[in-house]
């Protein structure tokens, strides 16, 4: 698992000029470790009927609200009593900083926090470990703080390298020889997962960009210029806009797009129709209902299947283990640094998934399954 690292290092060297805000400045963050210390402090055990805290971000996409309604029925299956918060529509970070602050209170044991903003935590994080709870970073890593125990997730920098794997496959299959022009676009720079995203695929584009054979057209490369706030549609339908009107009005071919998730997708795609131009090979993440339709019906090229039901009961099984004493399971102690330590991590391997391997990678999913017959 070293080799992540190490791999993730050289390519915030490579993409210096791209690297989202300091929060987001490397790779799976932090490459700046001052800590280093791997070891986490479980809970020596606690009640089997405590209070479990977990703070969600605003509903973004559909694996939030699945996520949610997830937590609430497995954690009280298990005996638990759940405590499940959403920070509200604005994505506010205040909304989050008080729901933990209120759990911390109420004397949860675990808190599980998916970050509104990965930076803004610390205070929180830091009244909990003092509390005696067990805090566990969900699928966003909580950034520069010694007081997150774990991190659960599936590997977002992969999910980055599938999707700019699948940008340039999606291409390469309608035209095989490049250059290929593109743009990119990348998701909140407040979510810390929104730089490890782009710097995956930027490992995988970045090489081929400096041969000239991936060109992005507009030439905005820097995330002051993709980064789209709060994963918001209206702002990447906006953004495709203004790129096809300055960038692409004289006949000028876009091939493909870079896109950090299904609902800037669709949204991009909007935007490529509502223009009257092709649709270019677009990639996307979370396997959205409407992007797998999408994918069937030959528009949005790829996303990503990081089964919500899979990380959500690998979260669950971490606090059951807490709750005997025990140390629960992880996988990683090496990659996900947040720039005072690497937390320990457990991640899952995300799938790509285009209308060729769709039927396959939705077969144990009974709400995709059908839509890919
Ligand atoms: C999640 C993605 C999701 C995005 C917007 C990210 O942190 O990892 O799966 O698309 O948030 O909700």
């Amino acid at each position: 698992m070293r080799k992540f690292l190490t791999r993730s290092i050289a390519a915030a060297g490579a993409v210096a000029m791209l690297a989202l805000s300091a929060a987001c400045a490397s790779e799976r963050q932090g490459a700046t470790a001052t800590g280093g210390d791997t070891a986490a402090s479980p809970a020596a055990g606690f009640p089997a009927d405590s209070l479990i805290g977990v703070a969600l971000p605003s509903k973004t996409s559909e694996n939030w609200v699945l996520a949610g309604d997830l937590f609430t029925n497995e954690l009280k299956t298990a005996g638990f009593k759940a405590d499940v918060q959403y920070a509200g529509a604005s994505a506010t970070v205040s909304d989050q900083q008080a729901q933990i602050s209120a759990m911390v209170t109420k004397g949860a044991k675990v808190i599980v926090i998916g970050a509104t903003d990965a930076a803004q935590l610390s205070t929180q994080v830091a009244q909990a470990k003092q509390s005696g709870a067990t805090v566990i970073a969900y699928d966003r890593l909580i950034t520069n703080t010694p007081d997150v125990d774990y991190y659960i997730a599936f590997d977002n920098f992969k999910v980055g390298q599938l999707q700019g794997q699948a940008l340039l496959d999606g291409m390469k299959d309608k035209k095989p020889k490049g250059p290929w022009t593109v743009e990119l676009f990348s998701g909140s720079p407040d979510d810390n997962n929104s730089g490890v995203f782009f710097n995956g695929a930027m490992d995988v584009l970045k090489p081929l960009i400096d041969t000239g054979d991936v060109v992005v057209g507009s030439g905005q490369q820097e995330v002051k210029q993709t980064a789209i706030q709060g994963w918001k549609a209206e702002g990447a339908q906006q953004r495709m806009d203004s790129l096809l009107t300055s960038t692409y009005n004289g006949g000028k071919t876009l091939d493909g797009v870079l896109s950090p998730n299904d609902t800037l997708a669709r949204a991009i795609i909007t935007s490529v129709k509502g223009a009257g131009k092709p649709i270019p090979v677009v990639t996307g993440q979370d396997s959205e209902v409407e992007s797998v339709k999408s994918i069937m019906a030959g528009e949005q090229y790829s996303t990503i299947n990081k089964d919500t039901r899979k990380l959500v009961a690998e979260t669950v099984k971490m606090v059951k283990a807490l709750q005997t004493g025990g140390k629960p399971e992880i996988n990683d102690t090496d990659s996900y640094d947040n720039g005072t330590k690497v937390v320990p991590a457990y991640l899952l391997p995300p799938v790509i998934v285009t209308k060729m391997n769709a039927a396959e990678a939705y077969a144990n999913d009974p709400k995709l399954a059908p839509l890919t017959k």
